[in-house]
Order: structure tokens, then sequence, then C-alpha cells
């Protein structure tokens, strides 16, 4: 270890080591904790952002597993100080967590801004907890690791295994077309999420864990280890143990966060099958690091790399236990070795090429070669045309291929109650054939973009053995989802994108290798109609909501609030104590 910090130099020092009457509080105040000069002085302080609440099951490990990262610090002689973060739980916050996803990440940057610490370890891992942190983290710019919650075990019903969000949507169809009772449903509901851990389908839990590791911002191997397994255990206090000395080492998110980091992201995303919501958050995010990243870099990653990760929605049969089995992550990153920037820093202080020297896949049909991958282009596509100027977002490989070209009339519905209704209408005029669209959904209109944007097969077609259909939004989805369903739609229609311009029967015509959406109505026609809207009325006139509709950015800008963006304004300095 090259120490490039000394105690003095700490960014704690300044609150207790001076003589003066401040410090003399801090000091005080500590000891009021029951803790001696000893304890702290000279030591690293490291925080830990802990996301664990009593609404997230995703989480409930992390009451105790603070314990195992705090014996990491202490062994490694640095003095943990845990502050609780906002937890953002899939399961139950609404109207959906994305609305909250940059509260966190204030939450995050200001605590870390606010308190007498020198390097942190996040904890998190339920969806958007992964881009909360670490864009706070990022801003913040302190040594960070982050230690992902770890996949929940398979879930099992009957002897069948059941994943996370995927086979809630599929029981229910077969619950809806009659195929199964009441009881069964019961059963469902109590064997689908057997512990405590994130989604362990490849949900937006698993890619974004995943991509923070690709990025480098974990310890190898952290991203894939089961929450259950004794090995999270050890994962937890080898993140405090070396938390400290990358404090010593001054190894910020700068120096690993670096445009070669988010494409090895990408990249690994595109192999993985990603959510996607990685989309969203990986621009997000990239954009606080300073780097310029947006659809067209996804759009490149995903012409050259395959899906080898044979794990659902893009996969057949596999979850997250099975690819942790299979060699996890670093397996899988030894995969696509010649697609990744080897060279990258990572915050073990080694190289990307360096921490999967010794990788090996030991499942071929888990985590599949290159030569044989459940996909031949990545897992995510961004179209472009008259419908989509700013581009949309569809899973290729999570949809029923004769969908990938499609032209089909458009069904419209202006807010999900309308659109919930209809889909239980057995007189509803509608054909597999059709386009179904759900507007007003987007970052301003949702607000916060809900996962709507896999809408329900009408039940009619449901009955008649429809599966799959063309779905439109500017919404986002659920990692777990899976269909034809085209999404993050920019501009959006709640700002008066060319989307809130389409009308029932209008034909919409989709060619996902040719990578094109295009609305086909004259512009003339098309121009009438824009002078004839009128923007949806404003929904919030006070308080949280009130600011985030002024300050959210679309979707292919990442999300961020824009006073929130690293270019915005002057840094903000350190607090004057
Ligand atoms: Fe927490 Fe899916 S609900 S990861
Ligand atoms: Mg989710």
């Amino acid at each position: 270890m090259e120490k490039k910090k000394s105690p003095e130099t700490l960014r704690s020092a300044r609150w207790f080591a001076p003589d003066d009457l401040r410090a003399f509080g801090h000091r005080s105040r500590a000891m009021q904790m029951g803790y001696a000069p000893e304890e702290w002085k000279g030591r690293p302080v490291i925080a830990i952002l802990n996301t664990w609440s009593d609404a997230q099951p995703c989480h409930m490990h992390f009451k105790s597993r603070v314990d195992d990262v705090k014996r990491g610090v202490l062994m490694a002689g640095g003095f943990p100080m845990e502050l609780p973060a906002l937890s953002l739980s899939e399961s139950f916050l609404k109207p959906t967590t994305m609305l909250y996803r940059n509260m966190l990440a204030m939450d995050a940057e200001e605590l870390l801004r606010g308190h007498p610490v020198d390097g942190v370890v996040l904890m998190g891992g339920c969806d958007k907890t992964t881009p909360g942190l670490l864009l706070g983290a990022t801003s913040m710019g302190l040594p960070t690791i982050y230690l992902p919650a770890g996949p929940m075990l398979r879930g099992n019903w009957k002897g069948k295994t059941l994943g996370s969000g995927s086979d809630a949507w599929k029981y229910w169809d077969e619950r809806r077309a009659g195929k199964i009772s009441d009881e069964d449903w019961v059963d469902v509901e109590a064997g689908i999420a057997r512990s405590y851990g994130t989604c362990m389908t490849m949900g937006t839990a698993s890619t974004m864990t995943a991509i923070a590791e690709s990025i480098g911002m974990t310890l190898s191997g952290a991203s894939s280890i089961p929450a259950a397994d004794a090995g999270h255990i050890r994962m937890a206090s080898a993140c405090g143990r070396r938390i400290v000395e990358m404090v010593w080492e001054d190894l910020t998110p700068q120096k690993i966060q670096t445009r070669k980091a988010f494409e090895n992201a990408i990249t690994v995303a595109m192999a993985m099958g990603c959510s996607t919501n990685a989309i969203i958050h990986l621009i997000a995010q990239a954009r606080r690091a300073g780097q310029d990243i947006g659809l067209d870099d996804f759009e490149t990653a995903s012409r050259k790399v395959p899906v080898i990760a044979n794990v659902r929605p893009s996969g057949d049969k596999y979850l997250m236990e099975d690819f942790f089995y299979a060699g996890g992550l670093p397996g899988l990153m030894s995969r696509i070795r010649p697609h990744l920037h080897l060279d990258a820093m990572t915050v073990t202080g080694r190289t990307l090429g360096d921490n999967i020297a010794r990788a090996e896949v030991y499942n071929d049909d888990v985590i599949r070669n290159l030569e044989n991958p459940i996909y031949a282009e990545g897992a995510l596509a961004v179209l472009r045309g008259n419908l989509a100027p700013d581009g949309c977002v569809i899973k290729p490989s999570a949809c029923e291929p004769r969908f990938l070209k499609h032209s089909g009339p458009a069904l419209v519905f202006d807010d999900y109650p309308a659109m919930k209704k209809a889909v239980d209408d057995p007189d509803l005029d509608v054909t597999a054939d059709h386009v179904m669209i759900l507007r007003n959904a987007g970052p301003q209109g949702g607000p916060g973009m809900p996962e709507w944007g896999m809408l329900p097969i009408p039940t009619k077609l449901v009955r008649q053995g429809v599966r799959d259909m063309v779905r439109l939004s500017d919404a986002r989805m659920s990692g777990t989802s899976y269909g034809a369903c085209i999404l993050h739609v920019a501009p959006e229609s709640c700002i008066g994108g060319p989307l809130a311009l389409v009308k029932n029967g209008d034909r919409i015509t989709l060619d996902v290798a040719a990578r094109t959406i295009n609305l086909d109505v004259p512009e003339a026609e098309l121009a009438k109609r824009r002078a004839e809207w009128k923007p949806p009325e404003t929904r919030y006139e006070r308080g949280y909501g009130w600011m985030f509709t002024r300050h959210i950015r679309q979707a292919n800008e990442g999300c961020d609030f824009d006073f929130l963006e690293t270019g915005f304004g002057a840094p903000v300095g350190e607090p004057s104590i």
C-alpha cells in the first residue's frame, strides 16, 4: 500500500484534531458515545451508508451485516460511523422509487459532506439504491466502496423454480386465463421470495450491482454472492478492511470512474442481458463522474457484445444463485475479455484485468461462450424515429422475435387507470397486432417514470392464448419484465413529445434491426395536432414533487436533476467548522 495521506491530512482531522472550542465539542461528544480518544485519534473515520429499513425486505440483513462492515473497519485501524440513508424499497415505496432516486443521491452526498468522514462503504442493492448511493458518493468524491446486498435464494413452488417479478407476471396471466387456483396463487406468493436479498432474476438490482462491480466500485465478485451465503458476511468485513486502506491511498472515485470504466460497465450490462433501467442510471452516473456517456455508447456495445448470461428473463432457466455457482461476474467477464478495458483501475487497488486473472466459468450453460450466446446481439437496442427523436429502448432478447419488425394500429391510453380498466373489457377493440400505448408516464408525466411499461395484455387476448404484443410508452419497466415493450420514449408526451400526438388507429412501424420507430402520419397532420395539443395540468403546487418536475432531465439524459449535474455551477466546497 502506498500511503498518500497522513493522520494530519485526514479530512476528519479538521473536526477532531485542533486545540479549539469546536474540536473540543466534537471530541467530548464522541466520548459521550463511549469512545476513548485512542479509538479515533489519527484513524480514518469510515462512513457506512446503510439503506436498511423495516420497509425494505431486500436489505433485511443489513441490520446485522453493518456490524460485519464495522468489524472490518476496526481490524484495519479505522473508526466506523454508521449513517442511515433513505432506503427506497422497490416493493413498497409509491408511486415509484424512481421519483426518489435523486433524493437518495442528495441524501448520500450531503451525509458525506456534512459529517467528519474520510471514506465510505455504501450498503445498497435494491434497484434504485445502487445508482442513488453511487451518484451521491461520486459527486462528493471521497474514497468509496459499494457493498451489494446480494440476490435472494431461488424461489420455489411445487418443486418448480420461481423467479422474482418474471414469474409473478407469468402466473398472473395463467390465473387470469383460469389455469391456476386461488390456493395455488397463495402458495406462489409464499414461495417466490424465500430469503432476504435482492430480486434473483436479472432485474434492475442484479444489473446495477453488476454494473457497480464492472465500473470498479466493488470488490471483485461482490455483486454475485447470494445474500444468505456466509461469503456475503466475509465480503462485508472485507469492504470494511479495504476502505481504510483506500483512504490512506487516497483512491477516490475520480481515479476509478473513467470513460473506460463506464464502457466496461456497458459491455458487461449487454452481456448480462441487463435491465432497461441500466441505461438511465449509467448515463446519470457517468455524467456525475464528468464522462460524456449517452445512448449511442449503448447502441455501439449492443451491436458487438452478445448476451451470454443465461439468466431470466433474457435466459430461459437460470437465476442469480446459479450464476454465482457458475463463476459469477468475474466468470462472465473472463468470457468477454476481448471487449473489456483490462487496464481500468478498481477499488481493489488493482486493475480489472488483475481482478479477473484467475476467473473461470464452471457451467457453460449458465454462462455461455461467445460462440454460443443466448442472443447474438446485446440486451438492449436504442430506436429512433419521428416518434422518438431522442430515442427509446427495447430489450429484443426478452421479446417474441416476430415483433422485431412490426407494423400495427395504435391503441392509445392517456393514463394508467383508464388503461387498466380497458384491458379487462371483454369487448375491447383490440387484436394481437395492435400497438398498445400508454403516455403521460415519463419523468415529468408519471411523475418519476413508473415501471408501467409492460402494459398488461388485454384479458380478451390472453384468453385467446396471446402472451406478447407491442407496447409503447414513455415509462420504464421492471428489469424482471419481458415482452415487446418499447420504453423511455424521449421527449416524453407530458412535455409535448411526438408520443402526445398519436391517435387511435394511427399506424406505427418498428424495425429493430434498422433501429427505427415511426408514426406513419403525414407531417402536415402532425403539425395540426401539435398546434391543438394542450399540456396536462400541473400536478404539484408545493413540496418535493414541485421541485422534481422543475428540475428533472429526460430519460436519454439520465433523469438527474439539472442542479445536481457536475457541470452545474461552481464546485461545492467543504463545510466550515
Ligand atoms: Fe428489491 Fe427487487 S424488490 S431488488
Ligand atoms: Mg425492479
